[in-house]
């Protein structure tokens, strides 16, 4: 075997290093070595956005950009999507395998146990004007949790991480829902946990009078499915943030509503709400093509397009858009369809996207699926939110229990003034002066 090594000559010193490399990468802080003098620092490395750097070792989920391929725990999607249900795919990502009929009832179970939030929780939601967007409620109230267990902070306790982690698991449906039930002024619905765990977030959402919500099953099966989908990505912003703020070992609440922060941001999972604005914005099949070249000229993006990792299809698009016939079938076609589809099939066949690579990615075409249902764009960041609980708290879990990992704090390099001496107040020049 070809002797895993990089040999690297410093040409301001003529020294030749020799450095191991492990999974094609090299250790960062074998550059330190690499200075010009006593005084030196040593080398680092620079990459703003991190685009070329691996920040820990996971065996969560696995993405070949290029090839369009995503696996959870070695599953491709496709087949989990397929063949199991979301809370099955939970215990996947937790626990590195699927579970048997025992552990799925028993999980299923737990989680179950743990639907109902503390009656002063309630009271957090309140507070908020009745237009709050529903992702700023759900930030706030997922971190005030913190506060109702106050023993979450015991982050190296495995029982104590577990039990947070189910009850995060089991409430943030709750959670989502009531942030929902508030913007309209509707009195909020327990949970019903005879229902699954998509049924019970469709009847806290949309029961009104009647004793027993039923929800339909290919709703609820799509909303499975797309929770699957949703559940965890590798390092992607969100969880980069969720494994930053959990290596000060805060309690996993505000990490988690740190990491839907992230998430919340129109590049990221807020792309969802954005792409149904664009699609309102296009109006017509017809106003497409002026569209796209608006954004070819520079004026904007094409939300739902592109992808720091996917230079290819994204495997979940595909499955989103299989989907999306399935609730048509219940719920009538959206007729924004049509402009997503033309705008799909323009943006693919044009030089300027097929040069960047940029395809559809999960957001493209969820939220035409989530507004057939009955959802308002404000909500699909939040409806992302919820599965992406499950693999912000995997990720955290693996963060935690790595020997590796530690506080997070990168360095900088330094562009500012060197040492200066104040002057005093009555001498200052304004600083329009200084430009
Ligand atoms: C998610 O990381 C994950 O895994 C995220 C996610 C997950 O599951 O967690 O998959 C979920 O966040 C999906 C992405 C949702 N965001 C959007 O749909 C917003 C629109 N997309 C872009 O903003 C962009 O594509 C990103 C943010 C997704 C990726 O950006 P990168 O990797 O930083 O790429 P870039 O911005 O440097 O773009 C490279 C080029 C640029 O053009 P040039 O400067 O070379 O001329 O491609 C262009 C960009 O202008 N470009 C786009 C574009 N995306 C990139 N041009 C038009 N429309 C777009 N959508």
């Amino acid at each position: 075997m070809a002797d895993q090594t990089f040999t690297i000559t410093d040409n301001r010193t003529g020294q030749t290093f020799t450095l191991p490399v492990t999974d094609g990468t090299i250790r960062a802080m074998d550059l330190r070595q690499m200075k010009t003098g006593p005084e030196d620092f040593g080398a680092m490395t620079y990459d703003p956005a991190f685009l070329n750097t691996a920040s820990c070792r996971s065996a969560i989920t696995f993405i070949d950009g290029d090839r369009g391929i995503l696996r959870y725990r070695g599953y491709p999607i496709e087949e989990l999507a397929e063949k199991c249900s979301f809370l099955e795919v939970a215990w996947l990502l937790l626990h590195g395998e699927l579970p048997t009929q025992a552990e799925l009832d028993s999980w299923i179970a737990e989680v179950k146990h743990h639907t109902m939030i503390h009656e002063t929780t309630k009271k957090f939601l309140t507070g908020f004007r009745y237009n709050a967007h529903p992702m700023t409620m759900f930030i706030s109230t997922v971190a005030a949790l913190s506060s109702v267990y106050p023993e979450c902070k015991h982050v190296l306790d495995p029982a104590i991480r577990r039990q947070e982690i189910v009850r995060l698991i089991a409430k943030v449906p709750t959670i989502a829902a009531y942030c929902y039930r508030h913007q309209l002024g509707f009195p909020y619905v327990y949970p019903d946990n005879e229902l699954s765990y998509p049924e019970n977030f469709l009847n806290m959402l949309w029961r009104m009078a009647e004793p027993k919500y039923s929800a339909n099953p290919v709703l609820a099966r799509a909303l499975d499915i797309l929770f699957i989908l949703h559940a965890d990505h590798e390092q992607n912003c969100s969880t980069n943030v969720m494994r930053c703020v959990g290596s000060s070992q805060a309690d996993p609440y505000v990490s988690v509503a740190a990491a839907a922060a992230a998430l919340s941001g129109p590049l990221h999972g807020g792309a969802n709400e954005e792409v149904l604005r664009m699609l309102d914005e296009i109006g017509s099949v017809e106003n497409v093509r002026a569209y796209v070249d608006k954004v070819k000229s520079g004026h904007g993006k094409l939300m739902g397009f592109g992808h720091r990792v996917y230079k290819n299809y994204d495997p979940r698009a595909r499955i989103i858009k299989w989907t999306a016939e399935q609730v048509f079938e219940v719920t009538g076609r959206n007729p924004k369809l049509e402009i997503a589809l033309a705008l799909e099939k323009i943006a693919l066949e044009d030089e300027y996207f097929v040069k960047r690579k940029l395809y559809p990615n999960v957001d493209f075409y969820s939220g035409i699926i989530y507004q057939a249902m009955g959802f308002d764009p404000a909500m699909f960041t939040v409806l992302f939110a919820i599965p992406r609980t499950v693999g912000w708290l995997a990720q955290w879990q693996e963060m935690i229990q790595d020997p590796e990992q530690k506080i997070s704090r990168p360095r900088q390099v330094y562009t500012g003034y060197d040492a200066r001496k104040v002057v005093p107040l009555a001498e200052r020049a304004p600083l329009t002066m200084k430009a």
